[in-house]
């Protein structure tokens, strides 16, 4: 049964298809929670978050985890045009938390070609963390272009420009509960 979203402030008419739905993301999130866990037990964990595109992810992962687990968020972004990154990333908002010795799990809505991510991980690892792995609800296989271990993975998902759950097209489409592929015509009309 597909879910009814008539009471929501969006038609289906922007997108070609829905990639994963809001149940399938539950479930997953059941899933990996678990294993962090059993990973994480008797350690003190951070979340770190890398705005804005997580927030939907590390909202309801976080929620599946202990209470003393923590959260902490980073905005970065890298320098690119369009639906394309560069590699070169800035740190807009640093994180609160001093490094020094925690379990750090980094919280990422979608690795494509996994440019930022891999900058992220040199960077977290840099500040004396104790562990620093990798989260991330999606996953382009076909568009990678670095070697990065990832720990934990929701989805691989085709290699096509998808919005929603937090992933947005100029700021729009984070509020959707599911994962979907624009239309060609929204891009068009800008
Ligand atoms: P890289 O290529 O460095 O890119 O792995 C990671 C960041 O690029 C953004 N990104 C997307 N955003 N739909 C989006 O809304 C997509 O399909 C998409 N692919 C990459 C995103 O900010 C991610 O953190
Ligand atoms: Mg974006």
């Amino acid at each position: 049964m597909s879910p009814d979203f008539s009471h929501a402030a969006f038609t289906m008419d922007d997108f070609t298809r829905v990639v994963v739905t809001d149940k399938q993301i539950g479930a997953r999130l059941d899933e990996l929670a678990v294993k962090i866990r059993a990973d994480y037990a008797g350690k003190d964990l951070l979340l770190v978050g890398v705005l804005k595109g997580a927030v939907m992810v590390m909202a309801d992962l976080a929620r599946r985890l202990p209470p003393y687990v923590q959260m902490d968020w980073m905005a970065v972004s890298s320098y690119g045009s369009g639906t394309r990154s560069s590699g070169v990333v800035r740190i807009l908002k640093d994180l609160d938390a001093d490094l020094t010795g925690r379990h750090v799990l980094i919280v990422e809505d979608i690795i494509d070609t996994g440019v930022t991510l891999s900058w992220l991980l040199g960077n977290l690892r840099s500040r004396g963390a104790e562990s620093v792995e990798v989260a991330a609800l999606l996953r382009k296989p076909d568009a990678i272009q670095v070697d990065i271990d990832v720990k934990y993975i929701g989805f691989d998902i085709p290699n096509e420009f998808v919005v929603g759950y937090g992933l947005d097209w100029a700021e729009k489409y984070r509020t959707l509960p599911f994962v979907a592929i624009l239309k060609p015509s929204v891009y068009a009309e800008g």
